[in-house]
């Protein structure tokens, strides 16, 4: 039994990496495997909310009722969230966006040539910091990914992005598992999770950020 928390509610989110092409066969990715924003995903359709899952390339199933977009690069990905906003009262950053991508694409296959070679990267656009910077946001929700400081990096980006609620892990603890341990930062300071399952914290998470929406849990 899960409930309706987000009933009424519209929830954009991102998840799984980002692909930037270097030419048609290569390209920068990270090893994001989707787990965590489906898993957010699917709790927000329980929890009574219309969901819509911008994905990077991952080999998930679609979870029920959920619309989804599938993507490959940042900018392919800014452009499917920021068409998709409208009406939308929650924004969740899951995906692991790649920073930078390199200033071109070869449209040919690149010949080895025995020479160093050196690739020109350019930042990409951070998306949850667009979102949350747009005249009237949704309720902007970011994830950290770190390797160590999780406290003062998650509250820093949480700070700079100037979002309400980040949801801390160390990629040690989760990227690519079936297991998770995560810590919420908000307003109110920290609230560590338990460790566990992607699809029990994605609903604590849910919890959480319907609470932060003015609609506690009974
Ligand atoms: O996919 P899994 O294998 O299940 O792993 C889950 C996870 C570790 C990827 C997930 O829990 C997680 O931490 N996702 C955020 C990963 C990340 O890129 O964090 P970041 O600290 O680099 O980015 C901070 C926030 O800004 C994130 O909400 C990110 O989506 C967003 N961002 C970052 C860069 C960018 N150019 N645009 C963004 O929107």
């Amino acid at each position: 039994f899960q409930p309706k928390w987000l009933a009424g509610r519209k929830v954009v989110l991102t998840a799984g990496p980002t692909f930037e092409a270097i030419d048609p066969v290569r390209g920068i990715t990270n090893s994001s495997s989707g787990k965590m924003g489906f898993a957010l995903a699917r709790a927000c359709a329980h929890a009574g909310a219309q969901v819509v899952l911008v994905s990077g390339p991952v080999g998930l199933p679609t979870p029920f009722g959920v619309e989804r977009i599938d993507v490959a690069s940042a900018l392919q990905m800014r452009d499917a969230v920021m068409g998709r906003l409208a009406g939308a009262d929650v924004f969740i950053g899951v995906a692991a966006v790649a920073d930078y991508r390199p200033e071109a694409s070869a449209e040919h296959k690149i010949k080895k040539s025995g020479e160093a070679m050196t690739l020109t990267l350019v930042p990409n656009p951070d998306i949850l910091a667009e979102v949350a910077a747009l005249p009237e946001p949704p309720f902007c929700v970011g994830f950290a990914a770190e390797s160590r400081q999780l406290d003062a990096y998650a509250e820093g980006k949480r700070r700079n992005k100037a979002v309400p609620m980040i949801v801390g892990n160390l990629v040690q603890d989760g990227l690519g598992q079936d297991d998770n341990l995560v810590v919420i930062y908000d307003d109110d300071g920290k609230h560590p999770l338990p460790r566990g399952g992607k699809m029990g914290l994605a609903q604590r998470i849910v919890e959480h950020l319907s609470g932060r929406l003015g609609r506690h849990p009974a």
